[in-house]
Parts: structure tokens; C-alpha cells; sequence
């Protein structure tokens, strides 16, 4: 299945050449997503040497796969961190989001492909049960210092709401992947080099080297903008991952189900975001929901799921793009961002409000980086979990983990002959004992992969939608030669040949 976002399907190419031989920098950043090219730009700009390496091109991970929602509030509940954290850190938390938006909004005013508008943000309830939620965003933003207002009705095309609904003034959404090709062109042009297909294939912290399969960087500092840091770390330990689905809808002009400008959440038990984009000279309907554990869910039917909401909802109008990502979640609701042990800077656990966080993040490290240690950076340091905070979330996660690990080592999912594997077919194949993850491609090429994740050991499941075979307990993803996509791994599944198992 095509899953090319319309982020990526209409945003300009970015096109920069792969790293080819060895290279010093002060500071390496590894990953080209918003945190990464924020921070490159930042950096170039007071002057420093910067590289920074993508695996594969700008935007391929979870940025260029969002929804372009820029926000103060958080998806999952900004009550929750006032709630955990208590009135002074949630303040803190508004007013560090409130000015990445408005740092966002300022850089787009000399990036009109990013196409910025100003809009208001709506959350409201499916059902009546549903509405304490609401009331507590209310209570909990307005508290916060944002100007959150209790309304009673939404802009007309959109679900009728069955009570109060949260108004948000002054939020804003963007094109996300044409942001990310401005920033790399002004961070280029403030002296930063920047590869694309340049996956980190080894890491040495202390050395402070980064290798490729065209060269290596050497660097003072090295900060992991990866998403999820690469290598074992106690955060992931912590964070569950989740993969998000995500339509673009045509919307002719004049459509009934038009809702205009603004980011939309309708809350529920089938959650819905909205929102609307021109580009390309066509208007699109954008709809993202369904939130799964990875390699836990069966991805086509999920997908297929929040088609059927979105045309329930809004008529059948046509899909141009399907696409999902993968998010990241704190275990205490706020992200990890700063020095790892080894000495590293990494910032993940932005659960889907990293479009504002990756801008924190990137404005803290650099600011750390210059000698500054804004008082925010301590909330948000990576090893500041003791057991006591988030014990609920990190028991029921590893819960999972640890379960995932039982039932994939006792019991074997399917049995079948690689012969017997139908074009587009994918199967777990035990020989002698030993299991295979297996997959015939369209055209009937076979490709066997050992079915163990190198990060730390749980078995992969197949992704139909994606064609990956994605692991369970820490989100790595591989292709089905093995290859790395996203997540913690470092390296690929080890691919078996065909022959060799029968
Ligand atoms: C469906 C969905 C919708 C969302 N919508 C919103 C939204 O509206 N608003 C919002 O605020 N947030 C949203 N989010 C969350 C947001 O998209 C992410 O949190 C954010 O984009 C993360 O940015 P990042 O730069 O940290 O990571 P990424 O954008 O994932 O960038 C990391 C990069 O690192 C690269 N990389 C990884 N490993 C290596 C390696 N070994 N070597 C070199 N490069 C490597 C990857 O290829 C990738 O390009 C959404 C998330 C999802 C899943
Ligand atoms: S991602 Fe950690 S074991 Fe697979």
C-alpha cells in the first residue's frame, strides 16, 4: 500500500548528498526531524561546526508523517501533568510550548511554503461520559495561564458536540515537511552540513564517533534527535509505543463537511483529530486516529477503521493518502530531554505533541550547549525517574513487554512451509526448531529474516499496511530484508537465505 503522507506527497524535495568519508564537528545531530533541524539551525547560527546525519531523507519519520498541529495543550491531557507535577510545572509547561509556537510562527514568516496559520484549537466529547475530560482540560489550561474558553458549539461540518467544548485561542498548524526543507535550506546556509541516507550504523559514545556506510563523524558533542534514542536506555524502558493512522481526504470546494481553519479533537473511544490543508492547489480533509501498540494490532484493519469513521462522519469523499507514525510516551506525561549517562544529549517521549516539543527540546540543548541550564531543562532531565513516579504506567508497560516476551518464546504463531507462502503472504516459519520471519513479495520474491530484534531480544510481527516487520517492546521496525526502519536498533534483522532453511 502506498504511505506516502501529503505532507511528503506535496512539500518540495529536500536532496542532500550522503556523508562521504570522515568529517569533524563540534556537535553531531543525528536524526532530520523537526528537534534535529531545529537544533542545527540554532547552532549554526551562534556559529558552530554542525553536522547532522539522516537515515534516510528529511522528514521520513514521525514530522513528515504528523498532522501539522501547533499547540500549548497536550493530546493525551494536559490535565494530567498538572494533575502529577502540580500547578507551577504545569505553568511552566504552557508557557515553554506557548513560545515554540510562537518561535515556529516566527521562522515561518520567511518560509510561506511552510504555509503557518494562526487557528483556533476545539476538544470536545463523543459521548456525555466522556465530558469530565473536557472539563478538566478546561479547568487544568485555564489555570495554566492559556486562553482557554467554555463554548457550546463547533464550526458547522464537524461532528455535533453532546456538551461543553474546550475553545483554545491563538494555536496555529503548518505544513510540517515543507517547514523542515526551510529549516534545512537556512541551517545549509548558516554553515551546517547535512547528509541524508546516512543511517548511524555504529555509536561510541565516549569517543564521541558516529559511523555510516560512507564515512564517520567525529564530534564534541553528540545529540540524538532519533525520536527514540538508538542503543539501550533506561527511558525506553519506560515509554510505551504507539502507532497513530492518519488520512488526507479530497474536499471539493464548497463541501459541506469544510470546518475551516483550526485543529479539531473529538474525544472518545474512536478518537478523531481534524483538521484541514490547501496545497498543490487542491483542499484536503486531513483525519488522524486510532492509536495502536505497536506490532500488538493488525495495522489494515485499524486504518481501515478510521476510514470508515471519517466517512461516517463526513460523506464518502475520496482518500488521496494514508499514512501513520509512531509516537513515544513519558511515562509521567512530560518528555525526556538532556544528557543521557554516556554523556550524549537525546529527547524523546513526546507522545503526539512532538512538533512543539522537538522545538523545546532543540531551544533547551542548544541553550545548554552555550553554558545556559534553563531551570525547565532539570524537569525534564532523562534520569529523573525514580520508581515512585510513573510506577503505574512503567508496571502496566512492562506488564505488556513482559507478556509479549512469554507468549512469542512458549507458543509458536504459525507453522508453515516457505513453499506454500503466497505472493504477498508474510509468515512466522519454524525449521528444526528454529523460527524465521518470512515474506514473498508481490512479484514472488522470498525474503527470510530471523524473527529476534537485535535491540534486546522480542520477536517482530508483521505490519501489512507498512510491509515492516515491527517489534513490540520498544517500536524497532525492519524491513523485510531486515533492514532498519525507526525505532532503538542499531542494527537490522539478520536475513537468512531462502535455500539454507528449506
Ligand atoms: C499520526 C501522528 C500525528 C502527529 N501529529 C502531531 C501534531 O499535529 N502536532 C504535534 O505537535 N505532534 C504531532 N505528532 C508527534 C510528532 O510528529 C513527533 O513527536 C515529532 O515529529 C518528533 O520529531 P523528532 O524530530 O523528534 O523525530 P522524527 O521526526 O521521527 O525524526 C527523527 C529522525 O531520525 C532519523 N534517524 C533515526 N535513526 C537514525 C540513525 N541511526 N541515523 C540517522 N538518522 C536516524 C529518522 O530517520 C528520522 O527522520 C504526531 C505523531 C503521530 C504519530
Ligand atoms: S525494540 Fe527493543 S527488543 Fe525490539
Amino acid at each position: 500500500m502506498d504511505t506516502l503522507s501529503v505532507w511528503r506527497g506535496t512539500a518540495a524535495p529536500s536532496g542532500f548528498a550522503p556523508l562521504a568519508g570522515p568529517q569533524t564537528a563540534d556537535v553531531l545531530v543525528i536524526g532530520g526531524g523537526i528537534t534535529g533541524l531545529t537544533l542545527a539551525l540554532l547552532l549554526a547560527e551562534q556559529g558552530r561546526q554542525v553536522v547532522l546525519l539522516e537515515a534516510g531523507t528529511l522528514g521520513c519519520g514521525a514530522t513528515g508523517n504528523s498532522t501539522g498541529n501547533l499547540y500549548e495543550t497536550l493530546a493525551t491531557g494536559f490535565h494530567a501533568v498538572a494533575d502529577h507535577w502540580g500547578a507551577d510545572v504545569a505553568r511552566q509547561v504552557r508557557a515553554e510550548r506557548r513560545a515554540a509556537v510562537d518561535f515556529i510562527s516566527q521562522r515561518c514568516d520567511t518560509l510561506p511554503d511552510a504555509s503557518l496559520r494562526a487557528c483556533p484549537l476545539y476538544l470536545y466529547a463523543q459521548e456525555p461520559r466522556q465530558q469530565a475530560f473536557v472539563d478538566r482540560e478546561i479547568a487544568a489550561l485555564a489555570a495554566a495561564g492559556a486562553r482557554a474558553e467554555r463554548v457550546r458549539v463547533v464550526p458547522a461540518g464537524l461532528p455535533a458536540p453532546q456538551g461543553d467544548v474546550l475553545l483554545l485561542h491563538d494555536q496555529a498548524q503548518f505544513q510540517p515537511q515543507a517547514y523542515l526543507v526551510g529549516l534545512a535550506r537556512l541551517a545549509a546556509a548558516a554553515g551546517a552540513q547535512l547528509h541524508e541516507q546516512s543511517r548511524v550504523i555504529e555509536l561510541d559514545p565516549k569517543t564521541r564517533v558516529a559511523i555510516t556506510d560512507g564515512g564517520f563523524v567525529r564530534a564534541q558533542e553528540i545529540v540524538m534527535a532519533t525520536h527514540t534514542p538508538k542503543g539501550v536506555h533506561l527511558v525506553q524502558a519506560e515509554m510505551p509505543v504507539h502507532r497513530e493512522y492518519a488520512i488526507a481526504l479530497a474536499l471539493p470546494a464548497g463541501a459541506s463537511a469544510d470546518p475551516g481553519p483550526g485543529t479539531f479533537w473529538w474525544h472518545g473511544d474512536e478518537r478523531l483529530s481534524m483538521r484541514t490543508l490547501d496545497a498543490s492547489g487542491r483542499r484536503y480533509l486531513v483525519c488522524a486516529g486510532q492509536q495502536q501498540k505497536v506490532g500488538i494490532h493488525n495495522a489494515r484493519a485499524s486504518l481501515l477503521a478510521l476510514e470508515a469513521l471519517a466517512h461516517r462522519q463526513f460523506g464518502a469523499l475520496p482518500v488521496t493518502h494514508r499514512w501513520s507514525a509512531q509516537n513515544y510516551r513519558g511515562a509521567d506525561h512530560l518528555p525526556y530531554i538532556g544528557r543521557n549517562q554516556a554523556g550524549c544529549f537525546i529527547a524523546t517521549g513526546f507522545a503526539t505533541d512532538g512538533l512543539i516539543w522537538g522545538t523545546v527540546a532543540a531551544r533547551l540543548i542548544a541553550d545548554e550547549l552555550q553554558g545556559h541550564k534553563p531551570a525547565f531543562a532539570d524537569v525534564l532531565k532523562p534520569n529523573r525517574l525514580s520508581p515512585v513516579k510513573g510506577a503505574r504506567n512503567i508496571l502496566e508497560e512492562n506488564v505488556t513487554v513482559v507478556k509479549q516476551l512469554v507468549k512469542d518464546y512458549l507458543t509458536s504463531r504459525q507453522e508453515e512451509k516457505l513453499s506454500q507462502l503466497a505472493p504477498g503472504d508474510s509468515a512466522i516459519i519454524e525449521v528444526e526448531g528454529e523460527s524465521f520471519a518470512a515474506w514473498r513479495s508481490p512479484e514472488g520474491e522470498l525474503f527470510a529474516v530471523s524473527n529476534v530484534c537485535p535491540h534486546l531480544g522480542c520477536k517482530v510481527h508483521w505490519n501489512s499496511v507498512e510491509t515492516s516487520w515491527d517489534c513490540p517492546c520498544h517500536g524497532s521496525r525492519f524491513r523485510p530484508d531486515g533492514r532498519v526502519i525507526e525505532g532503538p536498533a542499531l542494527t537490522g534483522l539478520e536475513r537468512k537465505h531462502p535455500d539454507s532453511i528449506g
